[in-house]
């Protein structure tokens, strides 16, 4: 099998799977919330993993389900009033966007898209001259599904400090696959997932939350774990970033992502991140160097997601004769991306993205396989 499906979901470590599954045989042996008590130690230092990943602190992370469960209880918390305008970009996150969309229709605020500049980035002019008339929020992807792009969060963080603007960050892809840092980004809340550049469990995710969201957000769902109920009629949402999270979780996975993220961190996020992103350009340069293939990635930072059309055939056709021969990859549709796709006048593309475990040799296999489709 060739895995170039990383951006859907990455292969875990042996590490990873033996967590889970040790959990699960706990919870088989001794009782699911005796498990949980046993391994409260490690289900703690989970929270310290994360907080190192994104140079946060432990008591700013939430672990829920997923990347988008993460942005919604920040993003549907956010106490917005009619009128707010909130910018954000070509190639903000089909969920985010429909989540957006639908809170203009709630709540009457405004969205606002902010253009690509000429490299097919977010246009930081553009971005500027929005925030100088004033907006609520920025909403930016970092990494977006559709493509090899890498937004410039960083710059565009130190635009939102400059206007005073909340700043929500989908790192959803970009988690595992280049280094983050919260000081430097300058985000207010970021979102990310586990399965993906990552190596985590499927069904993880989790949530940064820096003093501002903590100071103004209130999660949208509180239960007995977001909150105390203090007396017959009030309630207390606790401090820290753990209101965003369920009381009942999947621990085995809770205890699968902090594995996935140790063992991260232990490679190093700097080198593995070189190394996928050298794989990512080789693969782009050679599928660009095939007779009737094109790859339509932008950025001027482009990282493993590799995104191209080949004459003749459609993406979806592509796909299905790779998988015909055990070679993993994923399409990218205009449904996925109504901001970016039909703004350039794509079909549906095929969707490459290589992790740092692929090889060059596994490369060549797979162009010489395009070669053959076509
Ligand atoms: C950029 C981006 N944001 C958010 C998500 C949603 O992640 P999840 O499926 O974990 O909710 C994805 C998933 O593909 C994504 O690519």
């Amino acid at each position: 099998m060739l895995h170039f499906n990383n951006a859907g979901a990455a292969l875990p470590p042996n590490v990873v799977l033996e967590t889970v599954i040790g959990h699960l045989e706990r919870e088989a042996t001794i009782g699911g919330y005796e498990a949980a008590a046993e391994a409260t130690e490690r289900l703690e230092a989970v929270y310290v993993s994360l907080a190192a990943l994104i140079g946060a602190e432990p008591s700013q992370m939430a672990v829920v389900e997923n990347a988008t469960r993460a942005w919604d209880m920040a993003v549907y918390g956010y106490p917005f009033v009619a009128g707010d305008r909130v910018l954000t970009c070509r190639a903000e996150y089909v969920s985010n966007v429909i989540a957006l969309l639908q809170l203009e229709k709630r709540f009457g605020i405004e969205v606002v898209l902010i253009e690509d500049d000429e490299h097919g980035q977010i246009d930081l002019a553009h971005l500027e001259t929005e925030l100088a008339h004033g907006a609520a929020m920025v909403a930016l992807t970092h990494v977006p599904t559709s493509g090899g792009l890498i937004n410039p969060a960083a710059a565009v963080g130190a635009l939102c400090e400059k206007y005073d603007v909340f700043y929500v960050l989908d790192a959803c892809q970009s988690a595992g696959q280049v280094p983050l840092d919260v000081g430097t980004l300058r985000c207010d809340v970021l979102s990310a997932t586990g399965r993906k550049y990552l190596r985590g469990p499927r069904g993880t995710g989790f949530l940064y939350a820096g003093p501002r969201a903590l100071a103004l957000i209130e999660p949208p769902f509180l239960d007995l774990h977001a909150a105390k109920w203090t007396g017959e009629r009030t309630y207390e949402i606790r401090p820290d970033a753990r209101r965003f999270e369920n009381w009942e979780t999947n621990f085995a996975g809770k205890l699968g992502l902090g594995a996935a993220v140790d063992y991260a961190l232990e490679l190093g996020i700097e080198p593995t991140s070189d190394r996928l992103i050298e794989l990512g350009r080789s693969l782009r340069q050679q599928l660009d160097a095939t007779d009737g293939v094109s790859t339509h990635d932008k950025g001027i930072t482009r990282g493993g997601i590799v995104t191209f059309a080949v004459d003749g055939v459609g993406s979806e056709d592509v796909q299905a004769r790779l998988s015909a021969q055990q070679i993993n990859t994923s399409t990218s549709t205009a449904g996925q991306a109504r901001f970016d796709l039909p703004h350039r006048d794509l079909p549906t593309l095929v969707r490459a993205s290589v992790h740092y475990y692929n090889t060059e040799d596994e490369i060549d296999r797979f162009v010489a396989a395009i070669a053959g489709v076509r």
